[in-house]
């Protein structure tokens, strides 16, 4: 049932162990200053007019960081100077896409040079790609269930910083939606006590159907803090909106079950998300003419 005019839209929230920002800017602002993430590691401090690389630097002394952690991980590239490492930037390489949304990236002694400019820190730090690592941010929404003339009632107070974000997570070329939130819902409908064998493979087919079709907000660099010079997050929001709340929408995710890591929350302007969500979730509430 839709009540029109102050129709409640439902979003799609994950359990998300690190608290990252997209935002598009001149200037990006969380990937300087201060330590990089998961490390012990200073960033070299310079000024906004100094991020463009055309801006010239003469003291630009950055120090390196590679994490440890990405030693031997298989989706991880190997060290810049490891001689069998042949990485074909500015293209697809294998199942990795070097491309960037922003167009052709620079090439400075071997390594991709961050698009957006400097960073105050030089390696892959934790990222797993050199150059562009890519993610996808889906922003799935349902209109507001009304069960039994009664509003289920959603808890709209988000955990801190940290904990509840969009569903996104790193893709392979020509994905639009991670692995990680297909398996959510393909759990979900697997796993419902009383749904046949039948029931479940035909609502596997259809969460597959439903995450084909989305409608883009968002293409282009994120300003993570994870950002080095020579490695950087870009992502794709799109929206999957199931309008007849038949398709993923059904899937009830207990508002406040804390053994979920998806869950549905109302949307409206008061959302507490990281600000640059907040704007993708206020274009999507306005494309579908819901209540902000
Ligand atoms: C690449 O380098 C050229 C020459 O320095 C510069 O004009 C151009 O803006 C750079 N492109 C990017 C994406 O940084
Ligand atoms: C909805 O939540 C409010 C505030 O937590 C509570 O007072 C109210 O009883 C709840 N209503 C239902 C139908 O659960």
């Amino acid at each position: 049932m839709l009540l029109l005019g102050i129709c409640l839209l439902d979003l799609l929230l994950i359990f998300a162990p690190f608290c990252y920002m997209i935002l598009k800017r001149m200037v990006h602002i969380k990937c300087r200053g201060g330590t990089y993430p998961f490390s012990d590691v200073k960033r070299f401090v310079f000024s906004d007019d100094q991020v463009s690389w055309s801006a010239t630097m003469e003291n630009y002394i950055p120090p390196e960081y590679n994490s440890r952690v990405l030693h031997n991980k298989p989706w991880a590239d190997p060290p810049i100077e490891n001689t069998n490492f042949k990485p074909k930037w500015n293209d697809l390489d294998g199942n990795i896409n070097r491309r960037s949304h922003l167009g052709n990236y620079n090439i400075s002694t071997g390594r991709p040079l961050n698009p957006e400019g400097r960073t105050g820190i030089k390696g892959c730090g934790v990222l797993g790609k050199w150059g562009p690592n890519h993610a996808a941010d889906p922003i799935v929404t349902r209109w507001k269930i009304v069960d039994n003339m009664k509003q289920i009632n959603h808890s709209t107070k988000l955990r801190d910083c940290g904990q509840w974000a969009l569903p996104g997570g790193m893709v392979d070329p020509g994905e639009q939606v991670s692995e990680t939130l297909k398996r959510e819902f393909l759990e979900e409908a697997l796993n419902g006590l009383e749904v046949s064998k039948e029931q479940s493979t035909k609502d596997a087919e259809m969460i597959k159907e439903f995450f084909q079709v989305g409608t883009e907000i968002y293409k282009g660099y994120v300003d993570d803090p994870r950002n080095t010079d020579n490695a950087w997050m870009e992502t794709v929001a799109v929206n999957f909106h199931d309008e007849d709340g038949k398709s993923v929408g059904k899937f009830y995710l207990k508002a406040g079950d804390d053994a979920q890591n998806v869950r549905w929350t109302d949307i409206d302007k008061n959302l507490d998300l990281y600000a640059s969500h907040s704007n993708f979730i206020q274009l999507v509430a306005e494309k579908l003419h819901a209540h902000w």
